[in-house]
């Protein structure tokens, strides 16, 4: 029997995360992602994920500053990515300056400050990227933001709103990780080889890159520019359903239930009412629940998880070309995850294909 796209086909003993799309459940060992999300910085998040406990104060210190020190684009980068056409997208150009990254402190196995330079690396390149691509001027990292609000400070030149952060940050640990998808798929087969770390994530990235993955949640961005142009969230999504078109943001096919990430990412967005898009989103939620349990009774249909990413990105004004770039900045984190525990048992990924080819005649 084919499985076509290795559907319901288990390829790893993991203890990273549980994705439950029956029960509306993620896990990030042992805790609940959401759990991670409102109580965790990114930098917090990632310890988490790599080594399965909290940092102590020390350890977190060590991260904090790790982070710091491998936001720092050498001058050969920057070289680099100045020589690159203007029409390259930005997503390639992470992949060129990670895969550009010295071999011989990249050797197999991976270890805990190989994944810190590249996960640290890559919302500077985003920045240097988009302000160079933009005629503005570039903005060096500082070392005494967090992560996230680094990334914020750096890609807009002020300093970050507060609440953007918290909302950008829940994003970041939200979508840092989810169970064997393509990307992090990729990652694990490139580590099966005993390839090095740089390998496996460039390939991650390649996958990521597709649009069936990684690809920006721009529908959902238009529906809201819709309905912030209108002024009633009713009569735009009414009139959508009325025309039998979907409404995107909405469905999923692995959950039946609220996916977790959006209820999140919902819960974590509504401390902040007072920003008009935050409220907006909001808004534009609980009509479209509504509107989808009387046109669709039948269906269990909910905010998924791009419906949150979008507003979120959108609140915070991140420019829609920045979605996949910004995604791939928190998902590192899960494909290096996955490549240390591949490492630590592994056997090289080789499954099987059916030969539907003609045959040549017996000898
Ligand atoms: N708005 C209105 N109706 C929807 C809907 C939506 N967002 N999502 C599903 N439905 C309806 C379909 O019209 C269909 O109804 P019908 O059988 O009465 O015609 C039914 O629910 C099943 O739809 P289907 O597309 O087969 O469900 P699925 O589980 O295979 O698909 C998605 C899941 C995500 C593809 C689908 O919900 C969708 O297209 N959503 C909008 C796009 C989106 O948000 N994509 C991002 C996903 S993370």
């Amino acid at each position: 029997m084919i499985h076509a796209g290795l559907e319901g086909i288990v390829a790893a003993d993991s203890k990273i995360s549980l994705v439950d799309g029956e029960n509306g459940l993620l896990v990030y060992r042992g805790e609940w992602a959401e759990s991670i999300a409102k109580h965790y910085s990114f930098e917090e998040a990632t310890y988490f994920l790599w080594h399965g406990s909290a940092p102590k104060k020390t350890q977190f210190d060590n991260i904090t500053s790790e982070f710091g020190q491998a936001r720092h684009l050498t001058a050969a980068q920057k070289k680099i990515i100045d020589l690159l056409p203007e029409s390259m997208e930005i997503m390639a150009v992470i992949r060129t300056i990670l895969s550009s990254m010295g071999e011989e402190d990249f050797q197999f196995p991976a270890t805990h400050t190989q994944g810190m330079r590249l996960l640290g690396i890559i919302p500077t390149i985003i920045a240097y990227r988009y302000r160079s691509q933009k005629g503005l001027p570039i903005i060096d990292p500082d070392d005494k933001l967090s992560h996230v609000g680094n990334f914020l400070y750096m890609l807009k030149g002020e300093t970050p709103v507060e609440q953007h952060v918290k909302a950008l940050t829940a994003y970041f640990i939200l979508t840092m990780e989810h169970g064997l998808n393509a990307s992090t798929f990729t990652a694990r087969v490139i580590a099966s080889t005993e390839s090095d770390l740089v390998s496996a994530i460039t390939g991650a990235i390649g996958a990521m890159k597709g649009p069936l993955h990684g690809g920006a949640p721009t529908g959902v961005i238009d529906l809201l520019e819709e309905i912030k142009h209108d002024g009633n969230s009713e009569r735009v999504l009414r009139k959508k359903l009325e025309n039998r078109e979907k409404l995107m943001g909405f469905g999923h096919r692995i959950y039946k239930t609220r996916d977790p990430r959006a209820a999140a990412l919902s819960e974590i967005t509504s401390n902040f009412y007072d920003d008009e898009e935050f409220s907006l989103a909001h808004e534009v939620e609980d009509t479209a629940v509504r509107l989808l349990k009387e046109y669709k009774p039948d269906r269990k249909l909910y905010a998924n998880v791009e419906y949150y990413a979008a507003a979120i990105l959108r609140a915070i004004e991140l420019p829609t070309e920045l979605f996949t770039p910004t995604f791939t900045a928190a998902r590192c984190a899960g494909w290096i995850a996955h490549v240390f525990e591949q490492n630590e048992n592994n056997r090289i990924i080789r499954p099987s294909s059916v030969y539907s080819g003609e045959m040549p005649e017996y000898r």
